[in-house]
């Protein structure tokens, strides 16, 4: 098990190893994931790189599977608690792979071509723009595509899955590759993303409808939406999936949650499937949290909750 002490790769080493490789972006060694994550938690980092293009990628990539180095992919960092001992390895930024644009239009639809780090309310906002149709519900969920779809984002009875076509992936050993929508195996916010795959882009698939029509839809998924949830506070959102159709949210309010609070972790007051960062909350005191609530809907209604939120990295 791995230590706060121990370092995987420090600058030297990195230096080392890519000194040979084209790689191009922006390279930190030891970078507080608090600096990069919407709940604003988690320990440093050994190495966070954000590389500039595919080559870049592609070369790192390489050098981390020859040297056996454990890496981790972040989109928007709006899904995921990173633990206090922060990430041992290498977190790759894909906040560089931006390029979106219409692929192939006909006369009901567009494909839409967009880079994994392009931010989903980016596509959310072309579509009302354009009455394109497909992913209405998907409006003020935060992050970038790429992580929308590894963890199938959704609301409103909505899912990225909807309006995917396929996602190209690169991958150490079997360079860049596509995958359908059925292949890449999307459920209830999650999805079987082959173990070491990057997803670099997706193909969408919206159709023309009357822009006024897409338009109100957004607008009023949006309102719902800052009417229950604390869009404004630092969360992950959900943190516990729905469990069979129940709302989480509800069991944790009625089992008594709302107001919970471990350090500056609390349950939101807003939703209660949100808990908060009221300041300085650390990992540890968000886990401690999420363990009291789960045991405390478990006493009361005998419902096991299952985490939705991603947690990466290692204990202090
Ligand atoms: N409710 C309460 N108390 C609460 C929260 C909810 O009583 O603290 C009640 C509401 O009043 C409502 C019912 O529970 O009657 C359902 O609530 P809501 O419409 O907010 O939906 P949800 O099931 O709690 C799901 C998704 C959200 C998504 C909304 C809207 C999950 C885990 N949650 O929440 O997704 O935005 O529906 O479609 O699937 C996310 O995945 O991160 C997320 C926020």
């Amino acid at each position: 098990m791995a230590t706060k002490k121990q370092t995987v790769v420090d600058e030297r080493l990195w230096q080392k190893m890519v000194s040979s490789l084209e790689v191009h972006g922006e390279v930190k060694f030891k970078e507080p994931m608090k600096a990069h994550t919407y709940l604003q938690i988690g320990g440093e980092a050994d190495v966070f790189t954000c590389p500039q293009d595919t080559v870049s990628l592609e070369n790192i990539l390489t050098v981390l599977n020859e040297e056996r180095i454990p890496f981790v992919t972040v989109g928007g960092g709006t899904n995921i608690l990173v633990k206090d001992g922060g990430i041992y390895g290498v977190v790759i930024s894909l906040k560089n792979f931006r390029r979106n644009d219409i692929a192939k239009e006909e006369k009901d639809m567009v494909l839409f071509f967009a880079e994994s780090g392009t931010p989903l309310q980016k596509l959310v906002s072309f579509s009302r723009e354009n009455g394109y149709s497909g992913i209405e519900g998907l409006v003020g969920i935060p992050g970038s595509v790429g992580g929308a779809i590894a963890g199938n984002a959704g609301a409103f009875g909505y899912s990225i899955k909807n309006a995917l076509v396929s996602v190209r992936l690169m991958h150490s050993d079997k360079g860049i590759y596509e995958m359908s929508v059925s292949e890449l195996g999307l459920e209830y916010r999650a999805s079987m993303l082959p173990e070491g795959a990057v997803i670099l882009s997706a193909n969408m698939r919206l159709r023309k409808e009357v822009k006024e029509d897409v338009e109100k839809k957004i607008d009023s998924f949006l309102k719902q939406k800052r009417e229950t949830q604390p869009l404004s506070e630092m969360s992950a959102g959900c943190v516990f999936k729905n469990p069979g159709g129940a709302s989480a949210g509800r069991l944790i309010d009625e089992a008594g949650c709302k107001g919970m609070r471990v350090g500056d972790a609390e349950v939101s007051r807003v939703h209660a499937n949100f808990f908060i960062n009221k300041g300085q909350a650390k990992a540890s005191d968000f886990l401690k949290l999420m363990d009291e609530v789960k045991k405390k809907v478990m006493k009361v209604f005998g419902t096991e909750l299952e985490t939705e939120i991603r947690i990466v990295g290692r204990d202090e």
